[in-house]
């Protein structure tokens, strides 16, 4: 079989013309490797995303949900081998591998290149190449990137619809010569190989080999294998956090795995801006989307998953998410929990890995309404509360919703704002069912950013692993920097010296202590609102702190608990500290530490010295 080559006057011909030339040499080279069958530009349309889905419903890919319940939404359903992150097929692929540190898997870029050459050769066979321009943050801002992604999915590209601003006006700024990051993907599953054998789609085509990969230092991402999520949709995790963490290291700024939420005092009109960075799956959806169930206070949404922070004019540190929509994670989310995230997701949503109702709605398990008699589950089998009790689950544990986040209904009047918010907190956090405190403020700014590295946490279903094991996971980022964890450690140092008193202060936050009859100890959810009370009245020099091990701790008098079942037993072992686990724990993030030589930068060894002393105070 002859393979339809792709010149640059060819592609050129097909292409819009604000397309510059870089840009048409480099899709031509792609195309020329991955050998699809036509190019496709992507302008970010309504009629381009009807057009879409209406094929991927017609192909089985989409299941279109019922339009009265659920208009213009779709459930799709991937492979059980492609259900999370990959963690140990994504690759930072630097010169030296010491530049991406003893966290991240590394490989040579050159050899890389040379595998990536031979997986992504035809790889495209008898698929359409979709070439989708996007922003990272508002269009035209100040702290906003650009990217191209090129994919044979065409699930991507109405998920990157939704996540980023994607289309012609991102074309058109690439046009104007701003700077691009290029990224390509695919699912690996050509429809016709180097024989000219043609075979069926499927409705989740993937590979079982996968590589998901990012070459810092020419800001290329390569995505070959997986369709599903972080994986695929490359302007996320790849883009917004492994390329960005780089590119913010060399240009003095930062990219990270947090949340961005205002929180308004009704009473004087303040707002404060909190950034807080969980591990996958561990609440920042949630806390993003806050109702507070203490008065006085009204939360808004700015984003739920990635900040990229920025010294302002006025040198304060400014956020922007620079995301679209919102990826979250499903189970578990109801009015109860989220309310707010609910009715983001009523119309215009795809959902990935949920059971279907019989009425063509979702279900999951965690959601209001009870079990029905009958779903379809994420394999799309049959699905009967007798699974249930045998301990099946109808929708996949790491199932999802990609929903715009302009649908949120408490999302904050500047989300879009392009200069960003100005930073006031910021949070770390992880699920412990043991010795980590509710709440405890930084002693000093160097405690802060140990804070932040010795955050560890319980795995859940968002990567593969063994969910349930305890894990360090470094300012939630173990999975997504993109070089080595100790230099970055000495980034925030370097940023909090440059910012010095703006620098926000650091809190460390744990909702999920649990009880020696292993039951949460905190409320959770709504609740949370209390721990952001205290923090603003402590920035207000309103309450008092107690210093204790790990840093310094509420009052129990001048804690709002009014209205929750928390008294002060339960507040005491909310806050109890015992000094031979705590030894315990710094034996072994000491031992974690010393994993990064002498990348670890002395203030990290030297409030591990100061936490030290505290517990033998303590003891
Ligand atoms: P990624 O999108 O994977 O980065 O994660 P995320 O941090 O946005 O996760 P998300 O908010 O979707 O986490 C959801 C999980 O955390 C669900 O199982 C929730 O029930 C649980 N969760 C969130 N907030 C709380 C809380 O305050 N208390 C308890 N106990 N669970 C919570
Ligand atoms: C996470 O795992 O932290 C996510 C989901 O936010 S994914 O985009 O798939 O990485
Ligand atoms: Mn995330």
């Amino acid at each position: 079989m002859t393979d339809k080559t792709y010149s640059a006057d060819d592609v050129k011909a097909g292409a819009p013309a604000s397309a510059p030339e870089d840009l048409v040499t480099w899709v031509a080279q792609v195309a020329t490797l991955t050998k699809p069958k036509d190019i496709y530009w992507c302008d970010g349309s309504e009629e381009e995303w009807t057009r879409l889905t209406d094929e991927m419903v017609e192909s089985g890919m989409f299941t279109r949900l019922n339009p009265e319940k659920r208009p213009n939404s779709f459930l799709a359903r991937s492979l059980p081998s492609d259900v999370a992150r990959v963690e140990s097929r994504t690759f930072i692929c630097s010169e030296k591998e010491e530049d991406a540190g003893p966290t991240n898997n590394w490989a040579d870029p050159k050899e890389m290149k040379e595998t990536l050459n031979k997986v992504f050769d035809g790889s495209m066979r008898g698929r359409t190449m979709y070439v989708i321009p996007f922003s990272m943050g508002p269009l035209g801002g100040p702290i906003s990137k650009l990217g191209i992604e090129l994919t044979d999915s065409p699930y991507v590209v109405v998920n990157m619809r939704i996540m980023t601003r994607m289309g012609a006006k991102a074309l058109d700024l690439i046009g104007e010569g701003q700077e691009w990051v290029p990224a390509v993907h695919s699912v690996g599953y050509p429809l016709i190989d180097a024989e000219g054998n043609e075979r069926e789609d499927t409705t989740w085509p993937c590979n079982d080999e996968k590589y998901i990969t990012h070459f810092p230092e020419t800001n290329e991402i390569w995505s070959y294998g997986s369709g599903y999520g972080g994986n695929a949709l490359l302007g996320k995790k790849c883009y917004a956090l492994r390329i960005a963490s780089t590119m913010a290291r060399r240009q003095g700024w930062m990219a990270e795995h947090m949340l961005i939420l205002r929180l308004t005092s009704e009473e004087t009109g303040k707002q404060y801006h909190v950034t807080a960075a969980f591990p996958s799956a561990c609440g920042k959806t949630n806390l993003a989307m806050l109702q507070p169930t203490i008065e006085g206070y009204k939360v808004e949404t700015i984003g739920d998953d990635i900040a990229w922070m920025r010294p302002g004019e006025d040198g304060t540190l400014r956020a922007i998410n620079p995301e679209a929509g919102f990826f979250g994670v499903a189970p578990g989310t109801s009015y109860d929990t989220n309310p707010m995230a609910m009715d983001t997701m009523r119309a215009n949503s795809i959902f990935t890995n949920v059971a279907l109702t019989d009425d063509g709605d979702v279900w999951w398990e965690g959601i209001d309404a009870p079990m029905p008699d009958h779903l379809i589950d994420w394999h799309g089998n049959d699905f009967t509360p007798a699974d249930a009790e045998e301990g099946k689950v109808a929708a996949h544990p790491n199932s999802r919703f990609t929903v715009p986040a302009s649908q949120c209904p408490i999302i904050c009047p500047d989300w879009e704002a392009p200069e960003g918010v100005p930073v006031d907190a910021i949070l770390f956090g992880g699920r412990r069912a043991t010795n980590v405190p509710l709440v405890a403020e930084q002693y000093e700014p160097a405690h802060g950013v140990f804070i932040g590295a010795s955050v560890a946490s319980e795995q859940t279903a968002a990567a593969e692993g063994s969910v349930g094991s305890l894990r360090h996971d470094p300012f939630a980022m173990l999975p997504f920097c993109g070089y080595n964890m100790a230099d970055y450690w000495g980034h925030w140092l370097d940023m909090q010296k440059e910012l010095g008193d703006k620098f926000p202060k650091v809190y460390q936050v744990n909702w999920f202590r649990k009880d020696e009859n292993g039951k949460y100890m905190w409320p959770g959810f709504g609740d949370n609102a209390r721990v952001l009370d205290w923090i603003v009245r402590r920035a207000a020099g309103e309450v008092e702190a107690v210093e204790g091990v790990t840093g310094k701790y509420p009052k129990y008098e001048e804690f709002n608990l009014e209205g929750t079942d928390v008294d002060e037993e339960t507040w005491k072992k909310l806050f109890h500290i015992d000094p031979e686990a705590w030894a315990a724990e710094m034996d072994d993030t000491e031992e974690y530490f010393s994993k990064f030589g002498d990348h670890l930068p002395e203030e990290i060894t030297e409030q591990l010295k100061k936490f030290r002393d505290r517990i033998e105070e303590a003891k």
